[in-house]
């Protein structure tokens, strides 16, 4: 497959970059999930390169580690025929004091198309895409959002429940710090589902009702007749002093085990963005279980849902290049 040439009307998602899920529209998540379905069969096959990108150049700048989001945004750039740079903060000009935005000015020059930033401040990659050319994901900045990892999140359960309207989400652990947290808050309840927050009195935001979700500090209340158990890991990096006791205690009150999963549905699923820490907020054998737990398919969706950013965010730079060059 070539570059294509599509006018702006055909295109089912118009924004120039993806910095959070905030804002999106139905007709926009849906979008990227139906783009994204397409690409789990891709990924599947033995021949998993397609040429949509070729040409395109995409640069990878992760100020925070990462494991999933990293690599799944490589191999979907390079899987659609991209260029992909990786670029080391650890070996960059960061290091000798260079700014994150003569950073990304810097990067602008050499002509990329998308810039995938990871920024442990919130706003920060906002910040940056305001200065540059190309367009810009957010793949997780601060607390504030990771809208790739709500969208694996909503295929993940879309392709196993069918649809998410409907459905009763229960998010458990460290809401306070979670960026997953708020990017699935305002996807899930755009597209129908109910979310219920569950964690101790320190560990959610003042006020997180107003996001549209119920609050419950009590695990077993909380997962009552919930379709989806979504566990999120305690971001002790991100804590001064301590939010909790103890590890040992927070695993006995908040940690999902067999006794507290058995409030929710019989079938309920169970999610995890990773990285996980065993027996601190999920119960090792129980993220294992491949009855309930769909941690791995999880993972599985992050590669095609970052295809589907790709290839509608660079539709998107070509429509608006030919709009340009039409006036
Ligand atoms: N879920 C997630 O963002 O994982 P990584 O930190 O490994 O990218």
């Amino acid at each position: 497959m070539s570059a294509r040439s599509e006018t702006r009307e055909s295109l089912g998602f118009q924004h120039r970059h993806l910095l959070g899920i905030e804002g999106l529209s139905v007709a926009e998540i849906d979008f990227l999930l139906d783009l994204a379905d397409g690409y789990v069969e891709v990924n599947r096959r033995a021949d998993k390169k397609l040429g949509l990108l070729g040409g395109r150049t995409v640069i990878n700048l992760f100020f925070e580690g990462s494991t999933r989001t990293r690599t799944s945004f490589e191999l979907a750039a390079k899987r659609l025929g991209a260029d992909v740079i990786n670029m080391s903060i650890a070996w960059s000009s960061i290091k000798k004091g260079e700014t994150l935005i003569d950073t990304a000015m810097t990067l602008n020059a050499m002509h990329p198309d998308v810039l995938i930033v990871r920024h442990p401040d919130s706003g920060a990659v906002k910040l940056l895409s305001e200065k540059v050319n190309c367009a810009v994901i957010n793949a997780g900045d601060g607390s504030h959002e990771h809208p790739t990892q709500a969208l694996l999140d909503a295929l993940t359960i879309r392709r196993r429940r069918g649809a998410l309207k409907g459905l009763l989400v229960a998010i458990c652990g460290d809401v306070l710090h979670s960026r997953v947290a708020r990017s699935n808050i305002y996807l899930l309840t755009t597209l129908g589902a109910r979310v219920r927050v569950i964690a101790p009195p320190t560990l959610l935001p003042s006020r997180i009702e107003r996001l549209g979700v119920e609050a419950f500090h009590d695990m077993r209340k909380g997962l009552e007749d919930c379709d989806i158990v979504m566990m999120l890991r305690l971001q002790s990096e991100r804590m001064q002093g301590s939010y909790v006791p103890s590890v040992r205690e927070y695993f006995r009150f908040f940690g999902l085990d067999h006794d507290k999963l058995k409030a929710a549905k019989p079938d309920a699923l169970i999610m995890h963005p990773g990285p996980m820490n065993r027996g601190v907020e999920i119960d090792s054998e129980l993220a294992d279980d491949i009855d309930r737990s769909v941690i791995r398919e999880q993972v599985e969706m992050g590669v095609a849902v970052r295809m589907a950013c790709l290839d509608a965010l660079t539709r998107s730079l070509q429509a608006a290049a030919e709009g340009e060059e039409a006036r």
